[in-house]
């Protein structure tokens, strides 16, 4: 950028923290210009889970052919950039080096800045950008949620002289919501990922015909030293009801059609790799009997309910102007429906990303580089992969 010539605000977003390489352009954190996503999901399913080693071998296959696809869906050459983005952490560690490594060198072939972004505050800045281009006001402070396969977190985000700023008010104590649906829907011989399943398959089930409860996590403490009494925290767990479907599956004598169900979904699923669940019910009907699309609406009934009164709760407690929801979790029907109807009655502001945004995605990783970048927030080069890294 030659002196006097101001940014268009060009920002190449890069994510490649778990099973996703993506690479996006956004202008201004509000334009979406491309915004490519090569999935392992297909690849993964084989394990019924993400596997680090297949995961780190796929994103440097990918790699350079997303983002060139990126950057002939934006039609600009890398010389019209105004920064790179990339994902830091918190993810798979031979993952996110793939993507860093790639964002680094391009950075120093280019000459561009070098934004380093949370994932997490990737996911809130997927619904910003969106709630942008639609021209909506969202008032701070914001609580988000997010919740997907490896997260369940809740932040009162605040924005203030154009920075944000995040703090960690709620985060489950074990499994993330996203991973309970995995190993519920796993435990019911269904497919994988299993969040779509279970959502398709609990509309034909009754949400009250058992009973699941949450235990209450007990307030984290705070340091010794420290005399004030302890910050309230909004924490969930989800390992418990994962324990109590297992229970109720061996109580019930379900192992058997349990076992049918797998193997028969195996196979058609092998014959058709992109059957989605309706497909499924409505072609083996047999295989989905009223006790276990029973089961299926009684657990996203509950998980959903327990998601929804923790946030609330949350909002409530620190002034919330309005709650914003994203991650994997957040594309659930259930959820948005409760969540929104909730909002109604509290007269509060909930926005969610559309489904392409609710999953991983680079836009929101660029969106989210874009009040850095205006900040002079540049990463060096001794940016490395940060897989614990923590939002607040
Ligand atoms: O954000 P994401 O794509 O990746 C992670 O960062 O984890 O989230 C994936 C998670 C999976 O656990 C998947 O089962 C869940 O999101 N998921 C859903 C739905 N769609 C995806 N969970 C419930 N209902 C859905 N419709
Ligand atoms: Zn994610």
């Amino acid at each position: 950028m030659g002196t006097g010539e101001r940014p268009s605000g060009l920002i190449l977003g890069i994510e490649s923290s778990c099973d996703e390489t993506a690479a996006a352009v956004v202008r201004a954190g509000g334009e979406v210009l491309a915004n490519v996503v090569a999935s392992q999901i297909k690849l993964h399913a084989n394990y019924g889970g993400v596997v680090p080693e297949l995961a780190s071998r796929e994103h440097l296959r990918n790699i350079v052919p997303v983002v060139r696809a990126a950057m002939q869906q934006a039609r600009l050459d890398f010389a019209d950039l105004d920064a790179i983005a990339v994902t830091e952490g918190p993810g798979l560690a031979g993952a996110l080096l793939v993507g860093i490594t790639y964002a680094k060198a391009l950075a120093l072939g280019t000459g561009k800045p070098l934004v380093a972004v949370n994932h997490l505050e990737g996911h809130i800045h997927a619904v910003l950008l969106e709630a942008r281009a639609r021209h909506e006001q969202l008032e701070t402070p914001l609580l988000a949620l997010v919740v997907s396969g490896g997260h369940t977190h809740l932040y009162l985000a605040q924005l203030a002289a154009d920075v944000w700023r995040y703090r960690n008010v709620g985060r489950t104590v074990d499994d993330a919501a996203g991973e309970a649906f995995d190993k519920v829907a796993k435990l019911l011989g269904l497919g994988y990922p299993g969040g779509p399943w279970l959502d398709t398959l609990a509309d034909r089930g009754n949400p009250l015909a058992v009973e699941f409860r949450f235990q209450q996590i007990k307030a984290r403490r705070g340091h010794v030293e420290d005399d004030s009494p302890p910050a309230q925290h909004f924490d969930f767990s989800f390992s418990g009801i994962k324990t109590a479907v297992l229970r109720y599956i061996q109580t019930h004598g379900m192992g058997p059609a349990i076992e049918t169900r797998r193997q028969a979904l195996g196979e058609a699923l092998k014959e058709n790799p992109a059957m989605k669940p309706n497909d499924a019910a409505d072609l083996l009907p047999w295989l989905f009997d009223a006790s276990a699309l029973d089961l299926i609406a009684s657990f996203q009934y509950a998980v959903v309910g327990n998601l929804m009164r923790q946030t609330f709760a949350a909002a409530e407690a620190f002034g919330a102007r309005g709650i914003v929801v994203s991650g994997g979790v957040a594309a659930n029907s259930e959820l948005r429906r409760r969540f929104a109807e909730e909002a109604r009655r509290r007269r509060l502001h909930v926005a969610f990303p559309t489904l392409a945004m609710s999953t991983d995605n680079a836009a929101m990783i660029a969106a989210a580089a874009w009040p850095k970048f205006a900040a002079g927030e540049f990463a060096g080069e001794a940016l490395a992969a940060a897989p614990q890294l923590r939002l607040g």
